[in-house]
């Protein structure tokens, strides 16, 4: 995974840069970036999360994380994490492609309750609903997008028990 942070900072950036509600505040720069996948990069090692990525030609275009749920009486829950495709490679059904191996690999670990938060009203909570995830609710002002606006957020669960 470590040869690939420069791909995976690529692409974080350039959702931050768009303006997506990611975890992050503009100005976001490449090192910023990559730093934020070196962190992820060390609980890939160690087994606490995995890491997916998917490539077009060669090029890292889009990315999401299963993060194990760290307590012993969660050993069957995982969150989905930083779903993100680059702005030049949306709409070509990635999140869709990236989602479906997240939620295989996440049964296969035995982690087969899934949670996720998105920003409402955004590209990616279509997505979610689509793929059959449960709205649970949102919580009103949860997050900053990159511009310092209060945003809105919505949780979704899915199980994907076999
Ligand atoms: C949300 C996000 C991950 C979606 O990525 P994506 O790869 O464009 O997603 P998909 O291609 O699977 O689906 C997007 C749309 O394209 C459509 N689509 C998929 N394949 C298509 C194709 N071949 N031709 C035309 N349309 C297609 C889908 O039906 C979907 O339509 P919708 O807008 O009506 O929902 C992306 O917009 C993103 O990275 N946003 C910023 C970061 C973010 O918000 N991440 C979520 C954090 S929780």
């Amino acid at each position: 995974m470590r040869a690939q942070l420069d791909g995976l900072a690529a692409v974080l950036r350039d959702c931050v840069e768009g303006g997506a509600g990611v975890g992050y505040m503009r100005p976001f720069t490449h090192e910023q970036a990559r730093r934020v996948y070196d962190t992820y990069a060390e609980e890939v090692e160690q087994g606490r999360r995995i890491l997916l990525a998917a490539f077009s030609a060669g090029t890292l275009v889009g990315t999401v994380q299963v993060v194990f749920a760290p307590h012993p009486n969660q050993p069957h829950r995982a969150d989905i994490a930083r779903m993100a495709v680059h702005r030049s490679a949306r709409r070509q059904g990635v999140a869709q492609l990236l989602m479906e191996r997240a939620e295989t690999e996440a049964r296969a670990a035995g982690r087969t309750l899934l949670v996720l938060d998105t920003v409402t009203g955004s590209d990616a909570e279509r997505l979610y609903a689509r793929l059959g995830w449960t709205r649970v609710g949102v919580i009103p002002g949860y997050a900053l997008d990159p511009d310092g606006r209060l945003s809105d957020t919505t949780v979704f669960w899915k199980a994907v028990a076999g």
